[in-house]
Formats: C-alpha cells, structure tokens, sequence
C-alpha cells in the first residue's frame, strides 16, 4: 500500500521514544509536518533527528488542559492527531488498597483526559474543514485487564476506548474519523523491558506461546496500522478499536 501523506499536518503525542517517535518517522518519511510532542525535550530532539526538518518538537504535557489550548492552536489546521502518549508512570501492580488518589489519577491525566484535550483542541479547525483524523492508542489492556496488575491503567485506557466511540460519532457529520489501535505487548521501553524480565524464561515462552503469530510486536507494527486508520483508504471507519497484537 504506497500511502503518501504530503501537504498533511500531523500531530504526534508521546513523540520522545517508543511508538510515538516511530510513529512520527512514518509519518514524516512519507511527506508530513510533524508537531512531535512530549515531556521529554531530549527524546524529542532525537525523534526530530531522525525524522528531519519538517518535524518540529514541542514540550507539553497532555494532561494540562491550559497548555495544550495554548500550543496546539499555532499549529494551524491539524489533519491528523495521534494520542500516543501513556504509559503506567512508571508504576507496577499493588493491591487495590496501597494506591494512592494521585497514583490513579496521573495515569488518567495522560492516558485519558490528554487524549479528550488534544481532541478539543484541533476539533474546531478539523469541523470547519470538514475533514480530519483522529487516532487514540489504547492497549490489550483496555479491552481486557493489565496483565501487571495496574487498576488505573485498564480502567483509563478503557475510558479512552469508549472515548473514541463518542468522538466517532459526535465528529463524523463533519467528516471526522476517530480510531482506536490497542496494541499487545512490545518491548519498546524501560517498563516493558522490566515487565519482559519479570516474565522470566518460562513466562515469556508462556507470552509467545499465546500469541497466533508467535512472535512480540514492533514499534512498526503499531505504526503500519496508524498509518492506515489516518489514509485515505480509512475513509469509511470510524468508532473501530484494532487489536494490533499478533493475534489472541
Ligand atoms: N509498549 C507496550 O507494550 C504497549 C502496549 C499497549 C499499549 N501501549 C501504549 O502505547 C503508547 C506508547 O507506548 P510506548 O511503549 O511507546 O511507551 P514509551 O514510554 O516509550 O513512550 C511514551 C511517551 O509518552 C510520553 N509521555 C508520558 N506522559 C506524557 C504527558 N503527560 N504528556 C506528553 N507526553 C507524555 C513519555 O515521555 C514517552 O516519550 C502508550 O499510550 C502506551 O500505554 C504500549
């Protein structure tokens, strides 16, 4: 499939490592403007590296309703938002009764309440254009339970699922789209690595073992299928969640 996306605008959250900054590439190796964005100056300046001159980075925090309303807008008009960013914060799994109101509420900041405000933001340009993309990612996760345990992070992904349903509908008299890609599990940062770990060889061969395609996921993969929720052969999907996980 030759997917060209010259002339787009592309918004790319959690752009500093992982999915995001491959995402990014994709995007940008095929003729978009990228606005990369993170908490993470320094992976973003690696991401634009990578990614080159037509890539731009900026620090935001998602989760800050007040900066994103003020960066996004100098953007100009937005054809494409990917709501990358997310994560567990760098938790693991705790009994119910050890985690605290701010260890569940900044996984919802980034994981769920980013995604509704960098979706308001480019909202109104992509309404009166009649025309844009939005792309959430989610996780196994939020379809299912967190395989580590973490209450917060299956809770918020889940939200940010029914999320993408809303928006599909709401957006879609203006010709908006709004996905869901959720991936399975990658090794694409210090968490996961740990998780992978923590697996031991037995609980890894048990990981791969379930998986149709017999093999972990890359970055690419995530990509491959982002790239294509925001193509014009997309056209006619909207309110769709794909499991990008090499089969369950
Ligand atoms: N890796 C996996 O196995 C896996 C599986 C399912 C879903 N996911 C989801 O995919 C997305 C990307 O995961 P990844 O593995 O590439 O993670 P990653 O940690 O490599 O990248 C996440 C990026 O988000 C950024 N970020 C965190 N909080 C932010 C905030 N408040 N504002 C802006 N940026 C912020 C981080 O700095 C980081 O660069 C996440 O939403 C994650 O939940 C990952």
């Amino acid at each position: 499939m030759n997917i060209s996306f010259e002339g787009k605008v592309v918004v790319v959250t959690g752009a500093a490592h992982g999915f995001g900054r491959t995402i990014a590439q994709g995007f940008a190796s095929r003729g978009a403007r990228v606005h990369a964005c993170d908490v993470n100056m320094a992976g973003l300046e690696e991401t634009v590296k990578l990614c080159g001159e037509k890539t731009t980075a900026h620090v935001l925090d998602v989760g800050n309703r007040t900066d994103v309303q003020a960066l996004v807008p100098t953007f100009g008009e937005v054809d494409i938002l990917v709501n990358n960013a997310g994560g567990v914060r760098g938790q693991v799994g705790r009994p119910i009764e050890e985690i605290s109101e701010s260890d569940w509420q900044t996984i919802f900041d980034v994981n769920l309440s980013g995604a509704f405000f960098m979706a308001q933001a480019v909202a109104p340009a992509m309404k009166n254009r009649k025309a844009g993309r939005i792309i959430n990612i989610s996780s196994g996760a939020g379809l299912g339970i967190s395989l580590t345990g973490i209450q917060a992070y299956a809770s918020a992904k889940a939200g940010q699922i029914g999320l993408t349903r809303q928006l599909a509908h709401e957006l879609g008299p203006w010709g908006i789209t709004v996905n869901n890609v959720a991936p399975g599990f990658v090794r694409s940062n210090p968490t996961t690595e740990r998780q992978w770990d923590a697996m031991g060889e037995e609980g890894q061969a048990r990981l791969l073992q379930n998986i149709a395609l017999k093999r972990l996921g890359l970055p690419e993969d995530i990509a491959a299928m982002v790239m294509f929720f925001a193509s014009d052969y997309a056209g006619w999907i909207s309110g769709q969640v794909i499991s990008v996980d090499g089969g369950k």
